[in-house]
């Protein structure tokens, strides 16, 4: 037998950076608090590796059949857009998420449909087989081929799979997994990443695709998914506000298909539901005549989805005026607040400024600036925006309204919903065939977008 020898090493629960002394703040990713002890045994003789060698002989490009031919629907339209399609043999997804969120929920009810006609196995190693099996009933899943195996040894799960023969298999979740290679506790960096290295060789050469479950986690108690990142193909994060039943299902990573796409779900008691139309759920419980309010279509990947946006401008007559955004960047906010100052000469500086973006939305493009401005001056003047009007543009400091990206799809997302007027840059629409039924409008400056607004 070889020899061992155990060491101690500290790892960062987040970046997976390891350092032979303890430190407090991680020198790598600059979180405080997050090294952790891990007792590390290795084999001496160096034999521990296995080879990952298949012994495979060079093949012709042409030869290889490609991702597209081999892909499979899951049947659950909203995850197969974000997957790129479907999925492909052998690959191996990561689906990480705040706990809660519905990871488990969305996993089950996706093999719900795939074991209609496929055998799956589902490993449940947080869970007790009795309650998936109460989730599954509420979700109103009957599938013929759903095996269900809570286990967390990662050496039990591959004999199981080596019997079984599943098409398809999820891990649930790689935190609560361990293999008895390892002497750190499961959720330990180091288990994390050995079960994923594992699990990623057996999905390669048996050519079963695999999902794992990976929570992320802010105090650094259980590894972060972020280790696993670069060693998976493809990486999908479910993300949401907790207090909304809407959730964004987001790839971050995909080895077989592009990173644009979301999928978009909402919560309801019988599991999780498919909106394929956003546009119309964000916009369902607008106030048409309010001040302050105006439509924004924003863009997802390649999918284009109108949100409001909302402001709220209010005298703030002692001590220093607050600013407040949910759903944009602060600065940004603060950015354009100075330019209607300076450039239209609104007087804001006294007063305090609330922005938000109605149903939990996160934006990060620029070309949401021309909105949040409108939405300000609207509220400031008490003036509101007309109900079937849209805005989009980027402002640059010296108020003028530059050109934005895909503003074809924006336009066309906008038409489709019955809007009538839309304002956006010049630049932008020089190059666009209004839609019938779709003004549109080209603006170079802040001052035009507003006096075009209230006129
Ligand atoms: P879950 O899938 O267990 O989350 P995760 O695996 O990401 O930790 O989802 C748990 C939450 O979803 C829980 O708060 C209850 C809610 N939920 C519903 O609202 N409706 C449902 O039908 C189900 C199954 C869960
Ligand atoms: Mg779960």
């Amino acid at each position: 037998m070889a020899q061992r020898k155990a060491r101690t090493i500290y790892t960062c629960t987040q970046c997976g950076y390891q350092s032979p002394k303890w430190l407090g703040r991680c020198p790598d990713c600059q979180q405080w608090n997050t090294l952790h002890e891990e007792v590390h045994t290795e084999e001496k003789s160096g034999t521990s590796r296995k080879s990952v060698s298949t012994g495979a002989a060079p093949m012709l490009i042409s030869a290889i059949a490609s991702a597209d031919e081999q892909r499979r629907k899951i049947g659950i339209a909203e995850l197969d857009r974000v997957l790129g399609g479907g999925i492909v043999p052998g690959a191996l997804t990561l689906i990480g998420g705040d706990p809660g969120i519905g990871k488990s929920t969305l996993l089950l009810q996706a093999m719900g449909q795939v074991a209609r006609t496929q055998r799956v196995l589902y490993v449940t190693a947080e869970e007790s087989a009795l309650q998936v099996k109460l989730r599954a009933e509420r979700l109103g899943i009957k599938a013929a081929e759903l095996y269900l195996l809570a286990e967390n040894s990662l050496e039990q799960i591959f004999s199981q799979v080596k019997k079984l023969e599943p098409a398809l298999l999820v891990v649930d979740s790689i935190q609560t997994i361990f293999t008895a290679a390892l002497e750190s506790a499961p959720g330990s960096v180091s288990q994390v990443r050995e079960c994923a290295g594992q699990l990623m060789q057996v999905a390669k050469s048996s050519g079963v695709p695999t999902f794992i479950v990976g929570h992320v986690t802010k105090d650094g108690s259980i590894a972060g998914p972020r280790v696993l990142e670069h060693m998976v193909d493809t990486v999908l994060y479910f993300e949401g506000d907790a207090s909304h039943p809407y959730r964004i299902l987001r790839a971050v990573k995909n080895r077989f298909g592009s990173t644009n796409e979301i999928g978009v779900f909402e919560m309801a008691d019988t599991g999780l539901r498919e909106v394929s139309n956003p546009s119309e759920i964000f916009l369902a419980e607008r106030a048409e005549d309010a001040s302050g309010s105006v439509v924004f279509p924003t863009l997802e990947g390649s999918r284009p989805i109108l949100v409001e946006l909302q402001a709220l401008v209010v005298s703030a007559p002692y001590g220093t005026a607050r600013r407040t955004s949910i759903g944009i960047d602060h600065n940004r906010v603060s950015l354009l607040v100075a330019i209607l100052e300076k450039k239209v000469g609104l007087s804001l500086a006294s007063h305090d400024i609330f922005v938000n973006v109605a149903g939990g939305v996160k934006l990060n493009e620029p070309a949401a600036d021309l909105a949040i401005m409108a939405a300000l001056a609207s509220s400031h003047m008490n003036k509101h925006i007309p109900a079937r009007t849209v805005v989009f543009g980027e402002a640059g400091l010296a108020g003028e309204i530059r050109a934005v990206s895909r503003p074809e799809l924006r336009v066309q997302e906008a038409a489709r919903l019955g809007f009538e007027r839309c304002l956006l840059p010049a630049g932008n629409r020089k190059n666009l065939d209004a839609p019938p039924g779709l003004e549109l409008v080209g603006i170079t400056s802040v001052q035009q977008a507003l006096e075009r607004l209230f006129d």
